[in-house]
């Protein structure tokens, strides 16, 4: 059967943890879409690890982990993530699954990226500038490199070559881009061992012949990781074992049903995780969305109940409201009910794993979003197509001053917080499973 683990707002609800958490009942841990824009923080025995493609289940000796068709691979990421994996002696060889059919990022989709960011001007989305959309374009386009691509020279430079001069042709015409921006671009990426002088090319932008050898000694370091693994998958299922998915990001980030367009590139949705290992609807249990006690949010795009005073500023340091990928400040706001509830209709969400309450103690008051008025007067409970535009109507509830960061019973939990956590049961209609009081594995309890 598969478990589906998913952020119910806008991304960093504690993904990493909760993965990690659960990873300990599950068999295979499974990462379905999106790629290095992801950041999954999670901390063992008091170490910190931030994973962007590797599913968080790796720190777990024991448990496979699978990563899916529908991902989009910087491989630049995925070899740095491989190295602190060998460096900590967690062994993977036997145990990581890399789908043969996700794709490949390469530098000139970071490169369009960049670049397409730079010409939208005031209207950029934020993108986290790892290539995500330029990539998938590619993959819709039906030019883009996929992991099997890499294990093959020739093809590798047939399509690297088409994909390439498309790109910089695309970044020098349509987005005013020359040289001299291409290089600075460039230069502000991060590699593994090349430098952006020695693979720019003056006529194509980027020097293909060291990307394809780059790209194919990539492969073959990764040959015996790359797999089938629709095969793999529907094996595993048919034997009852227990699948973990997890969703890379937010649900609001989701291409169709997210703040579009200030969304991620990828399908968000549980849909996915079967679409993207080629499995069926039928072995899905539970779908566990994971809500953060505030909302954050990192890019552009409307937050109806964002906080731009000093409440705000408090939740963002406090809970350390800072990009895993790019350090950004991540924008706070309170609680927003009507996102819950649009993600658990998504979702079918099962039951919540509520994250970073402790962040919230020592607050007078707290403020729930519970309704929006929209332009015309009317109340709503959901989201609407044109977030931008509503009021957000607030429910005040109690704070609560008592340290919770070492309590591990829920019978133990102040009593204003276990109001809190009812009144959220009550609005989403869904059961509050797992409240996480803290980064740490053992800092969970279980409701
Ligand atoms: P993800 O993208 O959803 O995996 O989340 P991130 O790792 O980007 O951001 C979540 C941050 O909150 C990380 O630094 C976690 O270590 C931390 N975190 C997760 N759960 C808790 C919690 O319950 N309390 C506190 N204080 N920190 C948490
Ligand atoms: P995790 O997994 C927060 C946001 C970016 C930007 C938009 C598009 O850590 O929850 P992209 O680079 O994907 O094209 O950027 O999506 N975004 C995230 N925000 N957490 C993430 O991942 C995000 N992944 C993408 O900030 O607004
Ligand atoms: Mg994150």
């Amino acid at each position: 059967m598969m478990n589906f683990v998913f952020g119910s707002q806008w991304g960093d609800e504690g993904k990493g943890k909760i993965v990690d958490y659960l990873t300990e009942k599950s068999d295979v841990v499974l990462k379905h879409h999106g790629g290095a824009n992801a950041g999954h923080t999670i901390y063992v025995d008091n170490e910190k690890y931030v994973f962007h493609l590797i599913p968080g289940g790796i720190l777990h000796k024991d448990k496979i982990c699978v990563i899916g068709n529908d991902t989009v691979l910087d491989m630049f990421t995925l070899m740095d993530e491989l190295t602190v994996l060998k460096q900590k002696n967690i062994t993977y060889k036997d145990r990581l699954f890399i789908g043969e059919r996700a794709h490949v990022t390469l530098p000139y989709h970071r490169l369009i990226d960049v670049a397409l960011e730079i010409k939208k001007g005031k209207d950029a989305v934020g993108t986290t500038a790892r290539g995500i959309g330029p990539t998938y374009a590619d993959k819709i386009n039906r030019i883009g490199i996929t992991v099997h691509d890499l294990l093959d020279k020739e093809i590798l430079r047939t399509k690297i070559t088409i994909a390439n001069n498309q790109a910089v042709d695309i970044v020098k015409k349509c987005y005013d881009i020359d040289n001299q921006k291409i290089k600075e671009i460039l230069s502000n990426f991060k590699y593994l061992d090349f430098t952006a002088e020695e693979y720019f090319d003056e006529k194509t932008g980027l020097n293909i012949e060291k990307l394809v050898d780059k790209y194919y000694s990539i492969g073959q370091e990764l040959k015996v990781n790359i797999k089938d693994i629709t095969l793999l998958m529907n094996d595993y299922l048919e034997k009852e074992k227990k699948v973990l998915a997890e969703g890379s990001h937010g649900i609001l980030l989701d291409i169709n049903y997210g703040t579009y367009p200030f969304v991620t590139s990828s399908v968000c949705t549980v849909g996915n995780s079967f679409s993207a290992t080629g499995t069926s609807p039928r072995y899905l249990d539970r779908s566990i969305g994971i809500v953060k006690g505030y909302t954050t949010r990192v890019g552009a795009g409307p937050f109806p109940t964002e906080l731009n005073d000093e409440i705000g500023e408090k939740l963002r340091v406090k809970g350390q409201e800072f990009g895993a990928t790019t350090g950004r400040p991540r924008r706070c706001g309170w609680l927003d009910l009507n996102i819950i509830r649009y993600s658990k209709m998504l979702n079918g969400m099962t039951e919540i794993a509520l994250t970073k309450i402790d962040i919230l103690t020592g607050m007078d008051k707290l403020k729930v979003c519970v309704g929006y008025k929209l332009k015309d007067g009317s109340i709503i409970k959901t989201i609407p197509y044109d977030l931008a535009t509503v009021t957000p109507i607030y429910v005040e509830l109690d704070g609560w001053e008592e340290e919770i960061s070492d309590i591990r019973e829920y019978g133990a939990l102040p009593i204003n917080l276990k109001k809190y956590i009812e009144f959220i049961e009550k609005e989403v209609g869904t059961k509050v499973k797992y409240i996480s009081v803290g980064a740490n594995r053992d800092q969970t309890i279980i409701k």
